[in-house]
Order: C-alpha cells, then sequence, then structure tokens
C-alpha cells in the first residue's frame, strides 16, 4: 500500500468563461470540495487518506471532476449526496460508484 488508502485530487482549475471546454472552477468544484471535506471528517475514515487541489484533469467537460487513487477512478461531483455516496460507497465499503463515473477515453 502506498502512502495513503485513498488519494482524492479534486480538479479546481479555472479558465476564461469562453473557453470552449469550461472549467471545473466554473462548475463550482470549489464549493463541492468543501463539501467533500467536511463529509470525510463526519466520515471519520480510520485508514489514511488525503484530499488535493489540482489542475486540470482533461475531463473538463464532464466537470467537476475528482479522481480517487489508487483505483483511477474519475467522478463528476455535482450535489451534496453524490459526495456522501463516494465517502460512503468508495472510500469506507471500497465499492465504485459507478453511475458517477466519468468514462475512461478511448485508447488511442
Ligand atoms: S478543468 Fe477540471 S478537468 Fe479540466
Amino acid at each position: 500500500m502506498g502512502r495513503f488508502r485513498y488519494h482524492v485530487f479534486a480538479c479546481t482549475n479555472k479558465r476564461d468563461p469562453a473557453h470552449p471546454r469550461g472549467s471545473c472552477q466554473a462548475r463550482n468544484s470549489e464549493e463541492i470540495l468543501s463539501i467533500f471535506r467536511a463529509e470525510l471528517k463526519l466520515a471519520n475514515i480510520p485508514q489514511p487518506f488525503r484530499i488535493n487541489k489540482s489542475g486540470c484533469l482533461d475531463a473538463c467537460e464532464e466537470g467537476p471532476v475528482f479522481a480517487v487513487y489508487p483505483d483511477g477512478v474519475y467522478y463528476r461531483l455535482t450535489s451534496l449526496e453524490d459526495v456522501r455516496r463516494v465517502v460512503k460507497e468508495h472510500l469506507q465499503d471500497g465499492m465504485i460508484v459507478a453511475d458517477l463515473q466519468i468514462p475512461s477515453p478511448p485508447a488511442s
């Protein structure tokens, strides 16, 4: 196991509003990140985990994007309910929340 059981990266990238890809910050990623941190505290998960802000995770159109490693799962989280599900089902129970998952791009 690495340093953390789970390491969550929250894209808070900001772009000009006219940019064609948009940005996670414009889709309330900072607010969702605050909710995520609060829910993690409430959940009191015993295993070591960490959540950090990140730059663009290259799934901009799907944002706000949260990536969970070491599983390499990318989520689109837009509500308190979404965050609670990922904290409970993925970080506590170890199950990927498939309906919130952003599909991987096709292999090139
Ligand atoms: S701006 Fe968030 S994934 Fe690109």
